[in-house]
């Protein structure tokens, strides 16, 4: 054996931290108490009572009436991928929105289903152009899916879904749509935007742990998914047989679901109902305007534009000669207070700033500003 084997290892205790990073954001204590609540069986009645609220609950927070509206077991890449798996065939024409790091995921997985990828892109910072996306349409009859980030946690910045979803239409395309970062935190209402294939994630401002992916799928996206030609990649994936779980009337096994970080998942989803989406919306904006002021105070910059700021992930440029990796060093180590770096064409040049689900709330906005102020000696 490995002289390390030999070492005594007890329970893990994490450090209490404020979690104000592009996510995991703050799980709501309630959250956490559900999912300690007593594992039952995953084909338990009981269960498949609680999966149906589920079902109900995620219709509210996409507002959407959609039937197949289920969380995927896996994280927000789990969610993307079976959206672009279900609705890719090989050959198929697939526009891309490229603003960020997760536009450029999208793209590796149009290109994973042998799908022909379409890239359209923007600068980092900036939202997805409508015009170059319709351009991109009438130069390429035939296109099946415009593909688009909502939110994109690696800048800070929203797109136009509501505009976006409109050409695709008129174009005779659908539209996946990336809104891990949306969903709860600022508007997204799927059915007046009429959006198609929309997957989320848990783990931001619904408040609750990673590793569950909210999707739900229009009756377009259901009906191009059961015309599909060729059997899809994915085993795991494929809606037809996670169906079978999710809405028959005799469930049947597909996977053995993950029970406790469903009673999360649905712990998270009633908070939300109790507070009503609106004002979700509205605590997040609150707060972000708040942090604004706090930054603006102590000399720092957006790096968005105003009218394209995502209020629940704020991208801040680092000043020139500070070390920002050692900024973010001291608010983990002095103030228990974890905050982003820059991703890909941003690392080093900014901070994210996540104001997201529980952790949207002013005491954090305040130890953030003071935080920073101290540390910058601004
Ligand atoms: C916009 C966006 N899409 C997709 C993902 C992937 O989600 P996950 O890390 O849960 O797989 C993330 C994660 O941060 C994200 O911010």
């Amino acid at each position: 054996m490995k002289p390390e084997t030999q070492r005594r290892i007890t329970s893990f205790q994490p450090p209490i931290r404020t979690l104000m990073g592009p996510g995991p954001s703050d799980v709501h204590p309630r959250v956490l108490e559900a999912m300690a609540r007593p594992t039952i069986g995953h084909l338990d009645p009981a269960f498949v009572e609680m999966m149906e609220e589920l079902k109900i609950l995620l219709r509210y927070a996409f507002q959407t009436n959609n039937d197949l509206t289920f969380p995927v077991s896996g994280p927000g890449s789990v969610g993307m991928e079976s959206c672009f798996v279900n609705l890719v065939e090989p050959g198929d024409k697939v526009i891309v929105c490229v603003n960020g790091v997760f536009g450029n995921r999208m793209v590796e997985n149009v290109k994973r289903a042998h799908g022909e990828p379409i890239v359209i892109k923007d600068n980092w910072g900036e939202p997805v152009d409508v015009q170059k996306v319709e351009d991109a349409l009438k130069a390429n009859p035939g296109v099946k899916v415009v593909a688009f980030v909502h939110a994109e946690t690696s800048t800070g910045v929203q797109s136009d879904a509501k505009a976006l979803a409109a050409l695709a239409h008129k174009y005779g395309a659908l539209t996946i749509v990336d809104a891990v970062t949306s969903l709860a935190g600022s508007p997204l209402k799927v059915d007046e935007w009429e959006l198609d294939a929309v997957y989320s994630g848990s783990q931001k401002c619904l408040s609750c742990t990673p590793g569950l992916s909210p999707v739900t799928f229009s009756e377009r996206a259901v009906e191009s998914v059961k015309a599909r030609k060729a059997i899809g990649q994915s085993w795991f994936m494929d809606l037809s047989l996670v169906l079978g779980y999710w809405t028959a009337a005799k469930r049947t096994y597909h996977h053995t679901a993950p029970i406790n970080a469903l009673y999360g998942l649905h712990e998270s989803l009633v908070i939300l109902q109790e507070e009503g989406i609106e004002n979700s919306w509205k605590r997040h904006m609150d707060n972000h305007l708040m942090l604004k002021v706090g930054l603006e105070k102590l000399g720092l910059e957006f790096l968005v534009a105003e009218p394209y700021r995502l209020p629940q992930l704020n991208a801040v440029k680092v000043p020139s000669g500070v070390d920002e990796a050692e900024v973010r060093r001291l608010l983990l180590n002095e103030y228990n207070l974890e905050i982003g770096a820059g991703l890909g064409d941003l690392a080093g040049k900014v901070w994210r700033i996540g104001l997201m689900g529980h952790a949207s709330r002013e005491q954090n906005v305040r130890l953030c500003v003071q935080a920073l102020g101290e540390i910058l000696g601004a």
